[in-house]
């Protein structure tokens, strides 16, 4: 059964080949400090910033830049970027880029008018802003997150082996538009592009698997999931393939603008493990959730039996006939894996650069949830980082 809910996502949304024309329209509702957030120079690369710099010189903004944004952006970064923005007066932030870009630019945007430690207040006591929210607005290059929909910002903490996410509870930290050309997207390396699809893939499984009701937003992620299979097999042999990029794309925000988490409960255990791993190895996102996927998926499908049967009929289409639950549930797990490594993911989290040493960090840095099948203990997590070694 649907619990309570409320649902209200005021992001904009402008999609599709022409969809950068319309950053003349939002740019003209703000005044004119900009401050520009991109990433490592991808952007110089392909094209994308000439084209980002033009529309903000022909509306006259008066525009500064915090460039070099990093994959995991760090919480040293944010407050080199928070003196930027107070220096140069900030009325709009304009992200360009993926998830990290926008990400760190929802971290600047609570954290410019605010005069307490972003790390403490937002990271680990998460709190929600007491201060102005600067607007956010963004053009999404990579696809994965749903960072250009919703109002979760991760941020890492090196030297404590930290990497934290904050879903903040106020809609004004959610970009107030977000451009989104799905041929922006095909400059992404294979990795990066495998690595967002897997992201897209395991945050509907987060929302997927938790509850046993039967309920819409379980329809709605399995449709979600069969398109990401689709599009994503499509996308590795021809990256150029419109219709699935652009699928892609889309699916990506639906996995992650809150809607299918509405009125059930969630898991977000494999997020939590990847994070662990994300912070100490500082390998890419989408790749940490891959590694861990399998080992905590088998380790907790008893638990979860029937919505396991159901996501190998629904999802992988495993013909149930004359096998027991738990060989349709495992047989369900087997099709995911053959499919992640068509896909080419990773599938251990040595290849990340994650070693036997660092067990203990990995698993203190893991965070435990109690929304999905079971509650691990701590024992529980070390046995599934060595299963995912
Ligand atoms: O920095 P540049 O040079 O731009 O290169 C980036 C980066 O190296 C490159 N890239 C992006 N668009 C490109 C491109 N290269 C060529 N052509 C393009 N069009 O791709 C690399 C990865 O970019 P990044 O933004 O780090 O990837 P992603 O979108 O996967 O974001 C990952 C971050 O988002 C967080 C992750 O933890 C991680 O910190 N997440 C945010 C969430 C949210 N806001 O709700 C939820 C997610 O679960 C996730 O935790
Ligand atoms: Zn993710």
């Amino acid at each position: 059964m649907l619990g309570n809910f409320t649902y209200c996502n005021p992001t904009k949304l402008y999609f599709g080949k022409d969809a950068l024309e319309n950053l003349h329209g939002e740019l003209q509702k703000y005044g004119k400090k900009i401050v520009l957030v991109y990433g490592g120079g991808s952007i110089k690369k392909n094209g994308i910033y000439d084209d980002v710099v033009k529309i903000l010189q022909d509306e006259g903004k008066d525009v500064a830049e915090i460039a070099g944004v990093m994959p995991n952006p760090t919480i040293h970064k944010l407050r080199e970027g928070i003196d930027i923005a107070r220096k140069h007066g900030v009325d709009l932030i304009l992200a360009v880029g993926g998830g990290s870009v926008i990400d760190y630019a929802k971290a600047l945007a609570v954290s410019v008018h605010c005069d307490e430690d972003p790390w403490d207040k937002y990271f680990i006591r998460f709190e929600e802003p007491s201060c102005d929210i600067v607007p956010v607005g963004d053009v999404l290059t990579m696809v994965g997150t749903g960072s250009e929909m919703n109002a979760g910002s991760v941020i890492t903490y090196p030297e404590k082996k930290l990497k934290i996410g904050h879903v903040f509870a106020d809609e004004s930290v959610m970009p107030r538009f977000s451009i989104m050309n799905p041929v922006y997207t095909m400059t992404l390396p294979k990795y990066q592009m495998i690595a967002g699809i897997y992201d897209i893939f395991n945050h509907i499984c987060e929302q997927y698997f938790s509850g046993e009701d039967d309920n819409t937003s379980d329809y709605l992620a399995e449709g979600l999931m069969r398109n990401v299979i689709e599009a994503s097999r499509k996308a590795v042999v021809d990256p150029t393939d419109y219709e699935a990029r652009s699928n892609l794309m889309w699916d990506a925000t639906w996995a992650l603008n809150t809607l299918i988490a509405k009125g059930k409960s969630t898991d977000w255990m494999v997020h939590m493990l990847g994070q662990a791993v994300g912070a100490c190895t500082n390998a890419t996102h989408g790749m940490t959730l891959s590694a861990v996927s399998l080992p905590y998926y088998r380790f907790i499908m008893k638990d979860g039996l029937p919505k396991f049967v159901r996501f190998a009929k629904a999802v992988w289409n495993v013909d149930a006939d004359g096998m027991s639950d738990e060989e349709i549930a495992a047989a369900g797990l087997e099709r995911m894996k053959t499919w992640m490594q068509e896909l080419g993911l990773v599938l251990h989290i040595k290849e990340l650069g994650a070693t036997e040493d660092m067990l203990d960090d990995l698993v203190n840095g893991t965070l435990i949830l109690d929304g999905g099948y079971r509650v691990l203990t701590k024992d529980e997590i070390r046995d599934i980082f060595r299963q995912a070694m």
